[in-house]
C-alpha cells in the first residue's frame, strides 16, 4: 500500500470531519518492519487501534536491564511442555501422592529430571508437596495459564489447538505478530505469566507483573478490508466485558471507546490490536489483551484498578482467561460468519458503554485536540462527536472526560 492509497482510503460519512487529517494519522506505514512477501507485495501496513489512556508514559516497573530484549531471548522460550504435563497429572490425581516414577513415565524421563522440573515449578509459585523418596502432591490448584490447564476449558473453540505459554516474555503481541508473519495458524494464542516489555498504545508500556494479570495475544486471519478492522477491536472489548461479568455478575465493567475496559472509572483492561494488511485485505490481526486481575495496588497516577481490588478477593486467572477466549471466539465467529454481526457489535458496544453517547469529552491528539459531546459510532465504529463546529468523526486519540 502506498501513502497515496491511504489518502484515497474511505472517508468518514459526508458532513463529518476527521479529527486526524487523514487515515494516515491512525496508520503507521512502517517500511522498517519486516516485509512479508504475500501476493508479491513487500510493503507492510501496520495499524494500531489502541488506547492506553491513563497508563501513559509511566516508568516501567521492571528494572531497565530486564526490559531490554523485545526480541526472542533465552528466557522467551515457550514453557517446557513437561511442566504442564506434570501439573496436569498432579491435578488429575489431586487426592493422592504421585510417585516420581509415575511422573517420570508420563514425561518419558527419569526421576532426577522429575525432581529438577518439580523444583522449577516451585520456583514458579506452584505449591507442590513431597520429595523424590515419597512422591509429589499439589497443595493447591495452580492458577497458571498453562495449555494443559486451559485447553480442556476451550474445547470446540478456534483457540483450543494452538496455545503457547511463556513464563516470561518481552511482549505476547510482538511474539504473536512475528509468529503470524511466519504463517502461524489462525487461532494461535500467546499467553505469558509475565511480560518484560508489555506494550500499550504508541510508546506506552503495559505493566505486566508475574502471574497477576492476563497477558494474552490471539492471531486472527479474518477476510475483512483493513478499514473494517476497528470492529474487531470493539468486539474484543465486548468479549472482555462479557467474560468479567460471567465470572462475577456483580462487577459491571464499562467500555471506553475504542479499546479500554474501565471499572469505577479506572482502567482494568487494555486492548492492543495490530494488523498486517494489503490495501484491500487483512493478512492477519493480533488482538492483544491485558487484564489487571490480582494486582494488589497501582501507583496512584495510573488511575488503574484490578478485579481483585474491585471485588476484594482473588480471581482465578484460569477461569477468566477461559471465559475470555470463549467469548472472543463467539464474537469472532459471529463477525466472520454473519453479515449482520458488524451492526450488532456496534449496537452492543454503544449500549454497553457510558462513553459512546452523551458524554462531554476532550479528545487528546497530537495537535489542538477537540471537545464536544459524544454522539454514537459511525458505521465503521469510529466515534462521532458533536462539537461547536458540527459533528466530527474521531478516528484516533485519547478520549478523556471533561
Ligand atoms: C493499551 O491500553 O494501551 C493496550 C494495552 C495492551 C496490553 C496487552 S498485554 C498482552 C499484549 N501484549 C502486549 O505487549 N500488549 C498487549
Amino acid at each position: 500500500m502506498l501513502p497515496s492509497d491511504v489518502a484515497r482510503a474511505p472517508r468518514p460519512r459526508l458532513g463529518a470531519v476527521c479529527v486526524a487529517q487523514s487515515f494516515s494519522a491512525a496508520i503507521d506505514i512502517s517500511p522498517k518492519k519486516p516485509a512479508f512477501a504475500a501476493g508479491g507485495r513487500r510493503v507492510v501496513l501496520s495499524v494500531r487501534f489502541a488506547h492506553n489512556l491513563r497508563i501513559s508514559k509511566t516508568g516501567p516497573i521492571r528494572p531497565r536491564k530486564a526490559q531490554r530484549s523485545a526480541t526472542a531471548a533465552p528466557h522467551e522460550q515457550p514453557t517446557d511442555r513437561r511442566l504442564g504435563r506434570i501439573v496436569r497429572l498432579l491435578m488429575e490425581h489431586a487426592t493422592v501422592i504421585v510417585s516420581g516414577t509415575k511422573i517420570a513415565e508420563e514425561i518419558s524421563s527419569n526421576r532426577s529430571e522429575v525432581w529438577r522440573l518439580i523444583q522449577q515449578l516451585r520456583g514458579l509459585g506452584v505449591d507442590v508437596a513431597g520429595h523424590p523418596a515419597t512422591g509429589y502432591q499439589l497443595r493447591a490448584v495452580p492458577d497458571l495459564l498453562l495449555p494443559e490447564i486451559l485447553r480442556p476449558l476451550l474445547r470446540g473453540t478456534t483457540f483450543e489447538a494452538n496455545l503457547r505459554h511463556f513464563y516470561r516474555i518481552g511482549s505476547t503481541n510482538t511474539a504473536a505478530m512475528a509468529a503470524a508473519a511466519e504463517a502461524a495458524p489462525e487461532g494461535s494464542v500467546f499467553l505469558a505469566e509475565e511480560q518484560t516489555t508489555g506494550r500499550g498504545r504508541g510508546s506506552n508500556s503495559w505493566q505486566s507483573p508475574r502471574s497477576s494479570g492476563i497477558y494474552c495475544s490471539a492471531i486472527l486471519r479474518p477476510s475483512l478490508p483493513p478499514f473494517d478492522a476497528l470492529v474487531l477491536s470493539l468486539a474484543a472489548g465486548l468479549a472482555v466485558q462479557a467474560a468479567i461479568r460471567q465470572v462475577d455478575s456483580r462487577v459491571n465493567p464499562d467500555l471506553k471507546w475504542p479499546n479500554d475496559v474501565l471499572i469505577e472509572g479506572k482502567k482494568v483492561c487494555g486492548i492492543l490490536t495490530e494488523m498486517n494488511a494489503e490495501a484491500t485485505r487483512v493478512r492477519y490481526v493480533v488482538v492483544g489483551i491485558g487484564i489487571n486481575v490480582n494486582q494488589a495496588s497501582f501507583p496512584k497516577e495510573l488511575s488503574a484498578t484490578s478485579l481483585r481490588l474491585v471485588t476484594g478477593s482473588e480471581w482465578s486467572r484460569v477461569e477468566l482467561a477461559a471465559a475470555l477466549l470463549k467469548s472472543l471466539d463467539r464474537e469472532y465467529r459471529e463477525l466472520i460468519e454473519n453479515p449482520e454481526a458488524r451492526v450488532s457489535i456496534l449496537r452492543r458496544f454503544a449500549a454497553n458503554s457510558s462513553w459512546v453517547t452523551g458524554k462531554e469529552v476532550r479528545i487528546e491528539e497530537p495537535g489542538p485536540g477537540l471537545e464536544g459531546v459524544t454522539a454514537g459510532l459511525d458505521e465503521r465504529g469510529f466515534l462521532l462527536l458533536r462539537t461547536a463546529r458540527g459533528t466530527q468523526t474521531v478516528l484516533s486519540g485519547t478520549v478523556r472526560e471533561k
